[in-house]
């Protein structure tokens, strides 16, 4: 009997969040169950209908999305360590399905052996609650990564570096890639417990003038098409943190890209309406 795993882009989805698992692993950015990944399938399987929808476990949304009825999703389990999702990431994911009215979803595993012992990542109010809000906005963003960078973390222990405006000045000044990659620059979340309905509202907030975000003194979450670019937008402020941090280390103060040398760069690559 066929199933929605032998669907072949969806094969490939789960082959490259296997892949940006080792990267995030490899990264240092990984420790235990750090992180979670969450993919909107809405292109992916939407004439697709699961046969015996009823034999797979459902349980209750916190907050109900009438946004995502009907949708799938593939969504990293709660607890599970990147670097086994890495080899492994059918033991460590799952494809959910949300109900009809959009209150409750069922976890479509590949084999019963997954049904109990597999659940979606504590962050799924956030994820769920972006993808909703992605929807509606008519956005073509399907992917949502959180991780947990150090250099970026360690700057947001620092009173000195929580102003929006401070920080992203700082980071963009540090490599000409950072202001072309993430124009709209970093955002701040205020600190928050993870996996709450709070985190959620406020990371929601955020990505109305970003598309990656720091949650305060826990780690990075960022929003995007396809799942590549969407780590590109991390790992490319995570680099200018790395470089302000290594010059701070070694004792002086890196001098950063100068006013006209950003605004060079603005025009040079149509940056902010140049
Ligand atoms: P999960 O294992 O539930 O995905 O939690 C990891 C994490 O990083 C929470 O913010
Ligand atoms: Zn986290």
């Amino acid at each position: 009997m066929n199933t929605i795993f032998d669907n072949k882009q969806l094969q490939e989805k789960i082959h490259d969040v296997a892949e940006l698992a080792d990267y995030l692993w490899q990264k240092g950015w990984a420790e235990r169950n750090a992180g979670n990944i969450s993919i909107n399938l809405c292109d992916i399987l939407k004439d697709v209908t699961v046969t015996d929808l009823e034999k797979y476990p459902e349980f209750k949304l916190k907050k109900a999305l009438p946004g995502l009825k009907g949708g799938f999703f593939f969504v990293t389990g709660t607890g599970k360590r990147m670097r086994d999702l890495a080899r492994n990431p059918l033991l460590n994911a799952c494809v959910i399905r949300i109900s009809d009215k959009g209150d409750s979803y069922r976890i479509i595993s590949q084999n019963d052996i997954n049904f109990y012992e597999l659940r979606p990542t504590s962050e799924l109010p956030t994820h769920l609650g972006i993808h909703e809000q992605m929807v509606k906005n008519g956005s073509k963003n399907r992917v949502i990564v959180h991780t947990h960078p150090n250099e970026l973390i360690a700057l947001s222990h620092s009173p000195m570096y929580k102003s929006e405006d401070v920080l992203n000045r700082i980071l963009w000044g540090m490599h000409p890639e950072s202001v072309i990659v993430v124009p709209r620059g970093v955002g701040m979340v205020p600190y928050e417990i993870p996996g709450t309905t709070d985190i959620a509202e406020l990371t929601i907030k955020a990505l109305a003038d970003h598309d990656v975000l720091i949650w305060e003194k826990h780690g990075c979450l960022a929003v995007g098409e396809e799942l590549f670019d969407t780590f590109d937008l991390i790992d490319t402020l995570s680099k200018s943190a790395q470089i302000f941090i290594y010059a701070k280390s070694a004792g002086f103060e890196p001098e950063g890209l100068t006013e006209n040398q950003l605004l060079d760069l603005k025009k040079a690559f149509h940056v902010g309406g140049y």
